[in-house]
């Protein structure tokens, strides 16, 4: 095993491992990619103000993400299908994340249901939901997270149609994988991820099959959110999820301060500055060059998060400092999930993690709360997204 030291080799061991359809579906963005790319390479523009010769002792990461503790201001952000990177992933990450003391948020589009990871695990997760147009699955959904006892509810607000990822389609993605020529010749390669794979019941959209009605294919995405999903979707319609829900309520996917500021509208206890990992609208600004802005707009009406092409503990300090009050990742522990399971999701918490502790020190700051502008060397422009960098 090659020694780990950054979220880079976990996605190596992650690539090699891993059928090619569920590789692709993490690492694709849609169309072109340039939105994917850029979410992380925005970070990059951003550069940190190295100090010297003060106390760096009695280091803290500790923090709250909607009034709840975490370890660092990181959550496992909802990803779908990761019971296909790795048997159970679901149940391995929501356990990685809950030994480490940070939020694990499961996607509607899990293989292991709402129900399962519940079972597995002892602190309470998240939950995300779409925005679908079957009131009643839709309310079903959210009863069974409050069942499930769920601490926030994350509702996804920039899928009403999908954006394209072409190898996807070429792929003919789905859950469990259609068995093509192509996809067993790829599989048969991939010989511990099949093995685990056969050694688990575990291997179709979870929270879906035998849930929702009213859907041709329940083992393609691309079926499911055609016909499942609220093209007509308002505000209204989010406030009424709120309702039904009852409890803390996240805004995932929005991208401007007039949207930011409709979702602190209807109560929205935290908002996420996402554009989806770069999976929706190509074209986009990246996240990151958002985040300033909406933070200014939103003040302190509600929480401001931040998602989108993190991949380090860098990344998750120069959003802090931009003011957002908490982070999600998605691909970086997609990688530790599928390279190594349980024990790759804790790597990626834990390189993450230290990868952060020691960027604050150097900084010369020792607590996450003190993070700030003051820390950074911010290009003139870089939050007017009319400016080329
Ligand atoms: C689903 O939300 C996806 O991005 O594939």
């Amino acid at each position: 095993m090659p020694v780990i030291t950054n979220i880079e080799d976990l996605h190596r061991i992650y690539r090699r491992r891993t059928p090619r359809m569920f590789y692709d579906y993490a690492q694709s963005g849609s169309w072109t990619e340039q939105t994917f790319r850029e979410n992380s390479s925005d970070f990059q523009h951003l550069r940190l103000k190295q100090r010297v010769a003060v106390d760096m002792s009695g280091r803290s990461t500790r923090s709250k993400m909607i009034g709840q503790d975490v370890a660092m201001p990181v959550a496992l952000g909802p990803v779908g299908l990761t019971g296909m990177q790795s048997a159970d992933g679901e149940i391995k990450a929501a356990r990685a994340a809950e030994k480490f003391g940070v939020p694990f948020c499961l996607s509607t589009m899990s293989i292991c249901s709402i129900e399962d990871v519940a079972a597995h695990t002892k602190k309470p997760f998240w939950f995300q939901v779409y925005t679908l147009k079957d009131d009643d699955f839709m309310r079903r959904l959210i009863e069974r997270a409050k069942a499930a006892k769920c601490s926030a509810l994350v509702v996804t607000v920039d899928l009403q149609v999908l954006g394209q990822r072409h190898k996807d389609i070429k792929n003919g993605m789905s859950a469990p994988p259609k068995l093509t020529v192509k996809s067993i010749a790829n599989m048969m390669t991939k010989i511990p991820w099949g093995l685990e794979m056969l050694g688990t019941k575990r291997r179709f959209f979870g929270n879906i099959v035998g849930h929702a009605k009213g859907v041709s294919d329940p083992s393609s995405l691309s079926t499911w959110t055609a016909e499942a999903f609220d093209v007509s979707l308002n505000w209204a319609r989010i406030a009424q999820f709120k309702e039904w829900w009852g409890g803390p309520l996240i805004v995932k996917g929005v991208m401007t301060p007039e949207d930011a500021l409709r979702a602190t509208e209807i109560g929205a206890d935290a908002i996420v500055v996402s554009n989806h990992g770069g999976r929706q609208l190509d074209g986009a600004v990246s996240s990151i060059r958002m985040l300033p802005s909406i933070v200014d707009a939103v003040g302190d009406k509600s929480e401001v998060h931040f998602d989108s092409g993190i991949r380090s503990g860098q990344d998750v300090l120069k959003a802090v400092a931009l003011g957002a009050k908490g982070t999600y990742i998605g691909r970086a522990w997609t990688y530790g999930l599928g390279a190594m399971g349980e024990a790759g999701v804790t790597k990626t918490l834990e390189i993450i993690h230290k990868e952060l502790d020691v960027t604050m020190a150097l900084c010369g700051e020792t607590d996450v709360h003190n993070l700030g502008p003051h820390n950074l060397y911010v290009p003139r422009g870089f939050d007017d997204p009319t400016v080329l960098l």
